[in-house]
């Protein structure tokens, strides 16, 4: 049975779409576990939505590259408010626009560690819990990257076309349970991530030039939408970029 005010755990809940799906389903009455490694912004952000909309929102650290730093904060966060409905496994970047061959492993380990293997363990950690409250979503926050790769995105693409993967095989296993399974995969939007993944903030603001993209908030409601839906429809896969980006390789910039 759908709780009344479902509970969210989002990872990368400090900044983009993370921080945005907290802020838009705590305005839907959705309790919230909000996690990344600045727990102070995390933090805050629980502060002030917990007094803005009187939800309960629990914020800790974690980083999902490692196993025993997810499975405290998923224990910690399903103590402290109840249980979980709903994971959004959320946290990712692209560090880097290298050429295959040119990809030093720091990189290649950051992308592969957080946007695959952070996943998995996000998943792992907290579907014991869905199970026990016999209902639930798992959100994967993939990318058109998934869809279409481009020159030097070789091992981001990889790894989101993983997370279309993992999604597709989460669907599969979990067929016969009321646990519910959407890809949000969006093109551009502008967030932190390209200062993330361009570390130079010129850089990044030249990438958005010219150009409308996508914002955390279309992206957050993306995931408001499918996770409002009645409980037997469920939306596998939302493909959604800007009007000005056709494809990865097709962009309209009005200046
Ligand atoms: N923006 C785009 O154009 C775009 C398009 C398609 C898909 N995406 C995907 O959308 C997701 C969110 O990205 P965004 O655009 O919102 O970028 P963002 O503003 O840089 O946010 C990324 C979030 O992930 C968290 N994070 C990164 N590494 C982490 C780790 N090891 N452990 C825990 N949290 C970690 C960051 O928090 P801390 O640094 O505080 O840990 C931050 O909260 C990512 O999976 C990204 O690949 C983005």
């Amino acid at each position: 049975m759908r709780p009344e005010h479902p509970i969210v755990l989002i990872t990368g809940a400090s900044s983009g779409f993370g921080e945005a799906m907290a802020r838009l389903l705590a305005s839907q009455g959705c309790h919230l576990a909000l996690g990344a490694r600045r727990v102070e912004r995390v933090q805050a952000l629980a502060d002030e939505l917990q007094k803005a909309h009187g939800v309960k929102v629990f914020a800790g650290a974690v980083d999902t590259r490692h196993t025993a730093s997810v499975d405290t904060f998923v224990a910690e966060a399903a103590a402290e408010l109840g249980g979980l409905h709903v994971l959004i496994a959320n946290a990712g970047l692209a560090s880097g626009t290298y050429k295959m061959w040119e990809t030093p492993d720091e990189d290649l380990e950051a992308m592969m560690r957080t946007n695959v293997e952070g996943v998995v363990k996000t998943v792992r950690a907290g579907l014991p819990h869905l199970r026990k409250a016999g209902w639930g979503h798992v959100f994967f926050i993939g990318s058109t990257a998934g869809h279409q790769p481009y020159e030097g995105g070789s091992v981001y693409c990889a790894s989101k076309f993983g997370v279309k993967a993992m999604a597709h095989s989460l669907r599969l296993e979990l067929n016969g349970e009321q646990i519910r399974v959407t890809s949000v995969d969006p093109g551009m939007a502008e967030t932190e991530f390209s200062n993330v993944r361009l570390k130079d903030g010129a850089k990044a603001a030249a990438v958005y030039q010219g150009v409308k993209p996508l914002s955390a908030f279309d992206v957050a409601e993306c995931v408001r939408w499918c996770l409002m839906l009645p409980d037997h429809v469920n939306i596998d896969e939302i493909l959604v970029k800007c009007v000005d980006q056709a494809s990865a390789y097709k962009l309209h910039r009005r200046s």
